[in-house]
């Protein structure tokens, strides 16, 4: 049986401790607060999936850190991912190391370390940038693969959500001070905590050939309430290494919720959409004045993590080359989101040198 440790008994972990328990996997679901332990089993887990489920192993972080497993996932707050991955990777090296987004704060501290260390160690390193892996993220692929269009005029991201949902999903919290999320310094903010849509506009470039992030002009609109500090919203500039020109927008004030991508060509369009409508996401491709056709992917929110969880079945069983996951492509979105807050400190367009490792001199 492929057995799963999870350290972090918050909302994410719950999500991963689910969805490893429906494809079968042996799981161990960990936290160093007894009473996120509690909570796991008598609130969040039963509440979201109707009953706790006993097979389900709970204990201390902190009594576990020489115990192993398949896959290990970090899914802690942004400021602890890198120590605590450095942590595993010493004590108990699985065969697959799982990090939440973002990796970091915008200081990249640890980045360096953490893909020397993933280089030597022989394991594969991922980020939970779980869109990537969607249905409709892969008919977006399949259509730029299928025919030549030649590179796009411009490529768009958005993950517009008013933060609402998070806290709702989180009773426990006040508000944005009392976790992570209130500071962007440590992880959260609109760029942190929905890079989501840096991160899909990175892979679809990707898919396009159209290379790295070169540049990154950003303006943030930074907010202070009560100790917290975050920036509210987040409106990034980018060029690709091929010329590749396009934008990303992050908030965490916009509702109804907005999370889509757009390529446009110079004849035809694509969209990528999350949530298009209810219990679906959604592909709609258009040409000229043609009616553009909408493809739907149903699915729900346990079934994010269910593909995330196939994904990684897919990994161990060593048949992906070149994972949308990867610790590569999470440490990218890290350097465009330093990036971003370079640029809106000094007020100027950031290039990112790509030569210079992961670390805050690579910003030029
Ligand atoms: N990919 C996604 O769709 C998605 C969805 C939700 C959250 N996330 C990410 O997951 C991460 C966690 O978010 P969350 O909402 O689950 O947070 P959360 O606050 O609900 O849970 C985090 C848990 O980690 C525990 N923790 C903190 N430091 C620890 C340590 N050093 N050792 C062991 N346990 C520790 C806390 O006690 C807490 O129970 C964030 O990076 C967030 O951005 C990703």
């Amino acid at each position: 049986m492929t057995s799963i440790k999870i350290i972090g008994a918050g909302s994410i972990g719950n999500h991963l401790a689910h969805a490893a328990r429906v494809k079968g996997w042996g799981v161990l679901l960990t936290d160093m607060d007894h009473e996120a332990l509690r909570r796991t089993k008598e609130e969040i887990y039963p509440q979201r999936y109707s009953e706790w489920d006993a097979e389900i192993q709970l204990a201390n972080s902190k009594d576990t850190v020489t115990e192993t497993a398949d896959v290990v996932f970090i899914g802690t707050p942004p400021d602890s991912h890198l120590a605590l991955a450095q942590e595993v990777l010493d004590n108990a090296p699985p065969r697959v190391l799982i990090i939440e987004k973002p990796l970091c704060g915008p200081d990249l501290v640890g980045c360096a370390e953490i893909w020397e260390k993933a280089e030597e160690s022989g394991v594969f390193l991922g980020v939970g940038y779980n869109h990537a892996l969607g249905a409709n993220t892969r008919a977006m692929d399949e259509l730029i693969a299928e025919e030549p269009r030649g590179m796009p005029q411009t490529l768009s991201a958005k993950t517009r959500e008013h933060w609402g949902g998070i806290f709702k999903a989180h009773p426990w919290l006040s508000g944005p001070e009392d976790s992570y999320l209130g500071f962007s310094s440590r992880g959260g903010g609109a760029c942190g905590e929905h890079s989501h849509a840096i991160n899909i506009w990175q892979h679809f470039a990707h898919t396009l050939g159209a290379g790295k992030v070169q540049e990154v002009t950003a303006v943030l609109d930074m907010r202070r309430d009560g100790n917290a500090y975050y920036d509210q919203l987040a409106i990034l500039g980018l060029r690709t290494e091929q010329g590749l020109v396009g934008e990303v927008i992050q908030d965490v004030v916009t509702a109804p919720t907005e999370k889509m991508a757009r390529i446009q060509w110079s004849k035809s369009f694509a969209e990528w959409h999350v949530n298009y409508k209810s219990g679906a996401d959604a592909v709609i491709r258009g040409e000229g004045s043609g009616t553009p056709q909408i493809a739907l992917f149903e699915k729900t929110r346990a079934d994010d993590f269910i593909l995330e969880i196939e994904h990684l079945e897919q990994v161990l069983k060593g048949t992906i080359t070149d994972s949308p996951i990867s610790l590569q492509r999470g440490l990218d979105t890290m350097m465009v989101i330093a990036a971003a807050f370079r640029s809106a400190k000094e007020k100027r367009n950031i290039n990112i040198n790509w030569s210079a490792g992961y670390r805050l001199e690579a910003l030029q």
